[in-house]
C-alpha cells in the first residue's frame, strides 16, 4: 500500500481545472519530485492533499486511509505536513523559539498542564527542548539559534520553515517551493538536507522549479501541464522526454530541436 495515492484527483475554479483527473502514488522512503511550468497546478495539488482546498472529485489516500475532505490539522495530525511557498514564522521568537513552540504543539500538551505546570508537562517541555536542538543541528541552524527569526537571513528562514514543519514529526513531508531566492551554495545546501530528512525516514514530495536542483535530489518525478501528469519517472526519463521539453519550452522549440541538424536557431 503506498503512502499516499490521489485517484482522479481534480480541482475546478470555475471554469479553471488547475488539476485534472490526476492519478499518482508516492511509496513510503521515497523522495520524489514535482515539476510543471507555472500554473500546471502544483500549488494547488498541495492544498488538495493537504486539506486546504477541498477536490472537486477524487480522492486522496494516506496510508490507506480516504482523508478526503478532511480539515488541515487532522490531516498533519496523521503526518502529513506542507510548508507554504511563503515563510509562516513568528518573526518576534528566535530561531529555538519558533521550533520548540513547533515540537510543542505537535505534542500534545494541553492549555491547562501549561497553566499549572504540572509535571507532565515540565517533562514534555525538556523534552521539546531536546528534540529542537537536535532538529537545529540537522538543519544547520544551531550557530543562530538565538537571533530572532524576523533578523534572520532569507536561506536561514527557508531551512527555519522546514524546520517548522519537521517538528511536526511528518510522515510526508510536502515542500513548495523551499529554494526561493536562495543562490546555488545555498540550494545545494538546502537539498542535501532535504536528502538527510529522507534519510532519517520522513517521505518526501518536492515542488520546486529549479530544475538541477530537483534532478540532482530526486530519485523519482511528477511532471504536471495544465493540471494532468504528463510524465513521470527518473530524472533521465524526464529531462529527455519529448512532452516535457514541448511544455516548458514550447511546441516549436521541441519541432526544431527534432531538425537533421539538430539545431535550434
Ligand atoms: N484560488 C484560486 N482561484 C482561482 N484560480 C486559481 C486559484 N489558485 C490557482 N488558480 C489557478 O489554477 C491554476 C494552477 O495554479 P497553481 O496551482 O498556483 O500552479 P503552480 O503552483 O503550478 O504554478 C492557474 O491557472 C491559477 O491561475
Ligand atoms: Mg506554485
Amino acid at each position: 500500500m503506498p503512502l499516499l495515492e490521489a485517484r482522479k484527483l481534480t480541482k475546478r475554479f470555475g471554469g479553471v481545472i488547475a488539476v485534472n483527473e490526476l492519478d499518482f502514488a508516492i511509496e513510503r522512503g521515497e523522495i520524489v519530485g514535482l515539476i510543471g511550468p507555472n500554473g500546471a497546478g502544483k500549488t494547488t495539488l498541495f492544498n488538495v492533499l493537504s486539506g486546504f482546498l477541498s477536490p472537486t472529485r477524487g480522492k486522496v489516500l494516506f496510508d490507506g486511509l480516504d482523508i478526503t475532505g478532511w480539515k488541515p490539522h487532522r490531516i498533519a495530525g496523521k503526518g502529513l505536513v506542507r510548508t507554504f511557498q511563503q515563510n509562516l514564522l513568528i518573526p518576534e521568537m528566535t530561531v529555538l523559539q519558533n521550533i520548540t513552540l513547533a515540537c510543542h504543539l505537535s505534542s500534545r500538551v494541553n492549555l491547562l498542564g501549561v497553566l499549572l505546570n504540572t509535571r507532565s508537562t515540565r517533562n514534555n517541555e525538556k523534552a521539546s527542548l531536546q528534540d529542537a536542538n537536535e532538529l537545529l543541528g540537522l538543519l544547520e541552524l544551531g550557530e543562530v539559534s538565538g537571533e530572532l527569526a524576523k533578523n534572520l537571513p532569507h536561506g536561514h528562514q527557508r531551512m527555519l520553515g522546514i524546520g517548522v514543519a519537521l517538528a511536526a514529526r511528518p510522515r510526508l513531508l510536502m515542500l513548495d517551493e523551499p529554494a526561493t531566492g536562495l543562490n546555488a551554495i545555498e540550494m545545494s545546501r538546502q537539498m542535501a538536507i532535504i536528502r538527510q530528512v529522507r534519510d532519517r525516514g520522513t517521505t518526501v514530495l518536492l515542488v520546486e522549479h529549479h530544475m538541477q536542483a530537483v534532478m540532482n535530489t530526486c530519485e523519482r518525478i511528477l511532471v504536471l501541464d495544465f493540471g494532468r501528469k504528463i510524465a513521470e519517472g527518473t530524472p533521465n526519463e524526464v529531462a529527455t522526454n519529448e512532452r516535457v521539453i514541448e511544455a516548458y519550452l514550447g511546441a516549436e522549440y521541441a519541432a526544431k530541436r527534432k531538425e537533421p541538424d539538430g539545431q535550434v536557431r
